[in-house]
């Protein structure tokens, strides 16, 4: 937005935070594009919340260096201050005033006029779907409803950096969806977002570029396109006419796509998995595959191209689960998964 468009939103060189022996934050290099919405993927205990409190100016930093639009964290803290909003366990929404009175009170304080806070708080309210709860005390919302009014509440002011700190953990997928929008809306207005996050989806459905964290240090970082090279370009599900062309199919496939080809318990069907190496996009190699499958007089039924999830990404990367486990719900942590 404005003047502070030119640079990146953050820049953070070699970033450390400890709490005694703990290195929660070890040595990151990260650089934030103005305008866009960044994820923080990372377990519990990665460093999330601890990099997210340095670059607010509410932790000082015991090495490196850490910018927001060009403002160092420690030598221009006020001016960070006046540019940043951060939501997370911060609330500073009253749980036994209204939500309108929340909004319009904080907006006072914000220097709005009586009738402008009014004004801004009726419109957030709406926009976050609120209105009907506007006279209800807070303490009567729900998981959900208290998200949304704290993330109404961190934006009365339009910041320029907005940090939401898992905004959408514990909350049923409704909500999540509804606080997805929500940060939609707030980047259409120009707003950068840095997002922690555990869910893999919910960086993939948001962020633009992914920084993967584990144990205070960046493991990978990048466009979500490139985070899922690393793993591969994604699969191709094929169900043929005839199940007696299957074996052929499987040839075809493999030579043709250098694939590794997975037959399915479904005897008409069969999974290649396509490799990173080459420079033909998946629905190309897709699109080659079924050309030569409808040379060879082989009926394909039925077809889709998958993309590689991001639970993949973490597990190549790390070599386990994530302890999130995003999108299968909370399921029981793995024997061999190292605690974080
Ligand atoms: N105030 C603190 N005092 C001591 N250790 C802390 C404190 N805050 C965080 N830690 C430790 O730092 C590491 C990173 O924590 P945190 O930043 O909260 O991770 P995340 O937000 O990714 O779950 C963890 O090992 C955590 O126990
Ligand atoms: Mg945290």
């Amino acid at each position: 937005m404005s003047t502070q468009s030119s640079g990146p939103a953050i820049e953070t060189v070699g970033l450390v935070k400890t709490f005694g022996e703990t290195r929660a934050v070890d040595g990151v290099d990260l650089t934030v594009p103005a305008g866009t919405v960044y994820g923080v993927l990372g377990p519990n205990g990665a460093g999330k919340t601890t990099a997210v409190k340095v670059l607010a100016t509410l932790l000082r930093p015991d090495g490196g260096e850490a910018r927001v639009f060009g403002h160092d964290v420690v030598r221009d803290a006020d001016a960070v201050r006046g540019l940043v909003s951060l939501t997370g366990q911060y609330a500073s929404v009253d749980e036994d005033l209204t939500g309108t009175e929340n909004l319009v009170l904080l907006a006072r304080l914000l220097g709005h006029h009586k009738t402008t806070a009014r004004t801004r708080a009726a419109q957030l309210l709406e926009a976050f779907g609120l209105t009907e709860a506007a006279g209800k005390q807070v303490k009567h919302y729900s998981g959900g409803m208290r998200r949304r009014i704290d993330i109404a509440a961190s934006i009365l002011n339009t910041p320029e950096l907005l940090f939401l700190d898992e905004p959408t953990t514990g909350l049923d997928p409704r909500s999540r969806n509804q606080v997805w929008d929500i940060v939609r809306a707030v980047v259409a207005q120009g707003t950068t977002v840095l997002l922690t996050t555990q869910y893999l989806d919910e960086a993939d459905q948001l962020a633009s570029r992914i920084a993967v964290i584990d144990h205070g240090k960046v493991i990978a970082e990048g466009t979500k396109g490139e985070l899922k090279a690393s793993v591969g370009a994604g699969s191709v599900h094929v169900r043929l006419r005839d199940a007696d062309r299957r074996p052929e199919a499987e040839r075809l496939l493999r030579d043709l796509l250098h694939a590794e080809v997975q037959l399915e318990p479904d005897p008409v069907a069969l999974t290649a998995r396509l490799g990173a190496t080459t420079s033909d996009s998946a629905a190309e190699q897709a699109a080659r595959a079924l050309g030569e499958l409808a040379r060879d007089g082989i009926t394909v039924d039925n077809f889709s191209l998958g993309q590689p999830s991001l639970d993949e990404v973490f597990l190549a990367l790390t070599g386990r689960e994530t302890g999130g486990s995003a999108t299968q719900g909370t399921g029981p942590a793995k024997k061999d998964e190292v605690a974080a």
